[in-house]
């Protein structure tokens, strides 16, 4: 099993939909199924601020065999995602592409690198911390399913583009990209913000069964006082008979607001990484 040298293209170089098919390939027998379809490619692609002109298509000879994706924002940049096809893993190429990646993040002046790693995906593990990242924190999962919630209907909704904004002046600073206040100001309609007393929350496209939780955000002097739970309830009562998801991207410190909201935990964690650049 020798130690086997890839070449990089910039994803510019490809159209989305040869990125899109080999995002795919990549992520083969990944631990969760991951199958993005056009729309949620470039969907993903404009909310999380990935920059095709830094991410890489890995080359073997001629032929495609994985993909970075680089998103950026300022200062830091983010792995969004990294895979290799199949026949290609295990052989360290997967270790001197990030050292790549993190080599052209330092010679276009970032201050860090960012990303978010499944904890039982072994092999991605080990290489970014052997690459020098550190863990920020444990990120959390829940779900939340057929229990009925009286109906509080005093939920106002709100354009996500202002709760982006209390977001990054309210939330945790260093929150995991996904949920910063940049990401949430990006999420358009059918997505939905809402507020209600000094409590503000964003999902997505309400009308189809499977709602994900984005935001959940309480203005720091109303903190302590259940507001946080509240909201979650009176959405949850708002779209009655939904399956309500959180993604693995929770900072673990505020997963109580979703058990006492009546979530269960759902196996799936991530830890948020960071290496200063
Ligand atoms: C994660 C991935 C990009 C790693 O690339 P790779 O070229 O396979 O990784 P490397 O060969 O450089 O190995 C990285 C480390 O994992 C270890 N490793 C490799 N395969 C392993 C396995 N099956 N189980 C446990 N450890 C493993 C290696 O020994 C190495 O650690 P070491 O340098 O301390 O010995 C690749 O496996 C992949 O594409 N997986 C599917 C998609 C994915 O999981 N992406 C990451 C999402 S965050």
């Amino acid at each position: 099993m020798g130690n086997m040298k890839l070449d990089t293209k910039p994803a510019t170089d490809y159209q989305i939909i040869e990125l899109l098919n080999l995002l795919n390939l990549s992520f083969e027998n990944y631990l969760v199924p991951i199958h993005f379809d056009s729309s949620q490619f470039l969907n993903m692609l404009r909310k999380d601020s990935v920059d095709k002109t830094s991410s890489r298509v890995f080359l073997s000879g001629d032929q495609p065999v994985g993909i970075a994706l680089i998103a950026r924002r300022g200062w830091t940049s983010r792995l969004a995602a990294m895979g290799i096809v199949k026949g290609m893993r295990g052989k360290k190429a997967g270790t001197s592409i990030m050292k790549k990646l993190i080599s052209e993040a330092r010679e276009r002046n970032d201050r860090e690198m960012v990303l978010e790693v499944i904890e039982q995906n072994e092999p991605a593990v080990r290489l970014y911390k052997n690459c020098g990242f550190e863990t920020l924190r444990r990120l959390i999962s829940f779900i939340h399913q057929d229990t009925k919630q009286d109906a509080v209907n005093d939920l106002q909704e709100m354009d996500l583009r202002e709760l982006g904004r209390m977001v990054l002046q309210f939330g945790l600073p260093d929150l995991p990209w996904q949920l910063s206040g940049e990401t949430i100001a990006s999420m358009t309609p059918p997505a939905k913000a809402y507020k209600r007393e000094e409590a503000y929350i964003a999902i997505s496209n309400p009308d189809v069964e499977h709602i994900v939780i984005w935001s959940l955000l309480v203005e720091p002097s109303a903190r302590g006082k259940g507001l946080g739970v509240d909201i979650l309830k009176s959405i949850i009562a708002h779209h009655p008979s939904k399956v309500w998801h959180v993604p693995a991207i929770w900072p673990e410190e505020f997963g109580f607001l979703f058990e006492q909201a009546g979530f269960q935990r759902t196996e799936l964690s991530q830890w948020q990484m960071r290496l200063s650049l």
